[in-house]
Order: C-alpha cells, then structure tokens, then sequence
C-alpha cells in the first residue's frame, strides 16, 4: 500500500502554520480585548447534538458528517461545527446562569464534501458565540469583531460583508411554504439539485450557483415581504451601526446560510479570490436554538471562519529572528560544543547544528536555512577557549569569549 494521506486532509508546516500561528494570536487578542471567554469542546459528540439542529435535510446532515459507532453502540460523529457544541458545553457546565455568555474557540471541523480549493474533509474554524442578547447592538458587536480579525489579516480590498435578514422563524415558515410553491411551479426549468430541495430546504435554491437556478429565482418572492416590523427596525437598527462603525456592506436578499437554525440577521464576509469557495466567515441570528437543545430559552448570535480560506489570502509571514548555526570540524572538541549549546539553552538563543562534524556541510546548512551567524568551532577556539562569530549578511568574523555572545548578539 503507499502511504498517503486521506483525500481532504492537509499537512501544516513552514509559512502555512507560520500563518494558522498568526491566526490565533490576532484572534485571542481581539477575543481578550472583548472579554470572549475561549473554550475547548471534544472534536466528537452524540451524533443527535447535530442532526436535528442543522436541519435533517441541509447538506451537512445528509451528505458530510463523519458519524460512527463506538463500541458500546453509541452514535458519534465528529464536529461539523461548533454552534451547537458550545451550545452543549454552556449547557453541561452550567454557564448560563450570568448572562450574557460571550464564546470563542478554534480548531478542526470534520465534513465530508468534494474536496477543492478552499474545501476540505478536515479544516479549521474560528467561532464566536453570543448567548443571552437580541439586542442589534449584539448583532453589531459580533459583526465588527469579525471584520476586525479579519482586516488585521487580509487586505480590506479582499472581502465584502453581505447581510440580510430572515425575520423571525415564524414568518419564515410562511416564506419557505410560498417559495416552495413558486419553484414547484417552476420545477421544469431547475437543476436537478435544486428540484431536490423544492420541499425540503427551498432557501437554499436562492443560493444555486447555476446559472437557470439564479434567473428563476431573481423572480422568486422576496424576504422582505414576509419581515415583521420588529425585524425590519432590528434590521435598520444594525445597518445604521454599521454605517457608523464606518463597515462596508451590502445587502444580499438571497444569502440564506447552508445551516438551518437561522433567524433574523445573517451575515457572510465573501471573497472574489478563492474561486467557487467564496465564504471566508459566516453566521448569523438562531432564537430558538439553545431551548430546542434542552437550555433556557435565550437568543444567540454566532459566527464561524475557515482558517485554511483566510490563510489562502494572506500574504507569507517574515520572521524577523536572528538566530544562529554552529559549525564545528572534529568530533574531538565536542566539549566545546556541548557548552555553547547549554549557553544557547540557558539564554534563550535560537540556534541549528545538523550533527556534522564538518564545517562545509555546516555552513551550507547555515545559508540554505537563511541563518544570520554562524559560530565556528575549530582548533583554535577550542585550545584557546573562544569562539568565532562570523555574520553571515556582512561577512564579519568576530573571536569572543562565551560570555560576550549573547551581548553581542544583541547588538
Ligand atoms: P458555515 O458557513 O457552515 O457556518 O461555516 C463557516 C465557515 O467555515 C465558512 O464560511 C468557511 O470559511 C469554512 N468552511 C466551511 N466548510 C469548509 C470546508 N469544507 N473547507 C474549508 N473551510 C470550510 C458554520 O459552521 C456555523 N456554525 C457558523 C455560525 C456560528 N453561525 C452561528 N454561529
């Protein structure tokens, strides 16, 4: 058999972990700065935590989870989000007696789709949850960290907010039954996967990327007919917030969102970049969501990014650290060796040796790892206890005792 990895999955090293390190920096930054408590949730749940809350019939649910049994015949599956993990977790741990409930997390979400570029079986998100407000003044909040994040990472120029909004479940309820009226109606002229979800999950017809799907549609009756007044002033309330929190966007009466726990104000930060995979983050409003999974009957507001699509669109990250080879030609002077690199260990020194004792083979080691010094260890440094420093950008070649290299270093 060759050894390979699974269709999906990816290695991380070099400038693209250099980049997912960056990530999270930024990211627990801004979380700290607006006091999000971070939480770790298992990688696997029961398997019920998902299917009933994504929609028995949204893709996810049918198509991409990674669900097994374990031994005792219990049904897991491996996280597909972290909405409703979170959700459980506040549930389990009791951390919804102050309100509100402000969670962020990162790590690996599972989904078996096509992979392409931009998509992935095993891919990383960023989350963050607000449990306890419907204030729009939430709805802000939630939006402006993710353009913060995301503006510290990619060129503004890159991505747009799209928002809509659903209105509360109920008039949606209506508006699925009307829109599934108006595309059965339609029904000879729709691609295959879109008379699919005539019934199911019209919504999602308003999101087909075919080309008849979307002439169909642009027809198709608007959301806006069926919001309340309430939601129409929430609505207002976010885009004026918007305005003056001086953040771009535009209204996009056809974003619905793949999951279906959505309500009211849904958002998506979209790029022209990454080919079909366009949604770099995504989330949205879910009422409803914390009670149907056995909490208090509180809203929420939440977004997730994918950490592979962000890092696609950042530019590589330079690593300014001098940091130093070590060089030494015969086996014979090892004690000298072995106290340079306790004084590297004991003053926090970056440094390499490729365990040769050849001073060639060492500094070609020292240019192809781009090393700013290389400390060289021969006869003479070890008679005479010192070492040679040679500046690898200047060429400059300096003899110092081992106390004087960490100043000079510094210098
Ligand atoms: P989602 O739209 O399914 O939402 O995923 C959020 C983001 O994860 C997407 O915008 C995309 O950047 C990334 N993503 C999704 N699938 C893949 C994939 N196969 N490969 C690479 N990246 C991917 C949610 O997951 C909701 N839980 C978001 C949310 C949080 N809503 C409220 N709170």
């Amino acid at each position: 058999m060759k050894l390979r990895s699974v269709r999906g999955t990816h290695d991380l090293f070099g400038d693209e972990i250099n980049k997912f390190n960056n990530i999270y920096q930024i990211v627990s930054k801004v979380a700290h700065l607006n006091k999000f408590l971070e939480i770790e949730t298992p990688i696997f749940e029961f398997t019920e935590l998902f299917s009933k809350p994504l929609g028995e019939m949204s893709d996810v649910v049918l198509k991409e989870m990674y669900t097994f049994k374990d031994r005792n015949e219990d049904q897991l599956t491996l996280r597909p989000e972290y909405t409703t993990p979170m959700i459980r977790a506040a549930i389990s741990n009791n951390l919804l007696n102050e309100l509100p409930l402000k969670l962020y997390g990162l790590g690996p979400v599972f989904r078996r789709e096509r992979p392409q570029k931009g998509r992935y079986r095993q891919f990383n998100q960023i989350n963050f949850e607000i449990f306890g407000s419907n204030d729009s003044i939430a709805d802000l909040e939630i939006i402006s960290i993710a353009n913060k994040i995301l503006k510290s990472l990619i060129p503004e120029s890159n991505f747009t907010l799209n928002i809509n909004s659903l209105g509360r479940r109920e008039n949606l309820v209506k508006y699925k039954k009307d829109l599934s009226k108006y595309f059965n109606d339609k029904k000879m002229q729709l691609s295959e996967e879109s008379i699919f979800k005539i019934d199911s999950n019209p919504l999602r017809i308003l999101d087909s990327k075919q080309q008849n799907d979307i002439e169909i549609s642009n027809n198709a009756p608007p959301i806006t007919e069926y919001l309340s007044n309430n939601a129409k002033v929430k609505f207002e309330e976010l885009k004026q917030g918007l305005t003056s929190n001086k953040i771009s966007y535009i209204e996009n009466l056809k974003l619905v969102r793949g999951l279906d726990y959505y309500c009211d104000t849904v958002f998506e930060f979209k790029t022209q970049d990454l080919g079909s995979q366009d949604t770099i983050l995504g989330g949205g409003r879910y009422d409803g969501l914390i009670s149907k999974l056995g909490g208090p009957d509180i809203p929420g507001i939440g977004w997730a990014a994918g950490i592979e699509r962000i890092s696609m669109l950042m530019k590589k990250i330079k690593i300014n650290e001098k940091h130093v080879h070590i060089a030494i030609n015969d086996e014979s002077f090892k004690s000298h060796l072995i106290k340079i690199i306790k004084y590297f260990n004991d003053n926090e020194i970056i440094f390499f040796w490729n365990y040769k004792y050849n001073l060639k083979k060492s500094l070609s080691r020292a240019n192809s790892n781009n090393a700013n010094y290389v400390i060289i260890i021969g006869e003479k440094e070890y008679k005479k206890n010192f070492y040679t420093i040679k500046n690898l950008i200047t060429g400059e070649q300096s003899e110092l005792s081992i106390d004087k290299i960490k100043k000079f270093l510094n210098d």
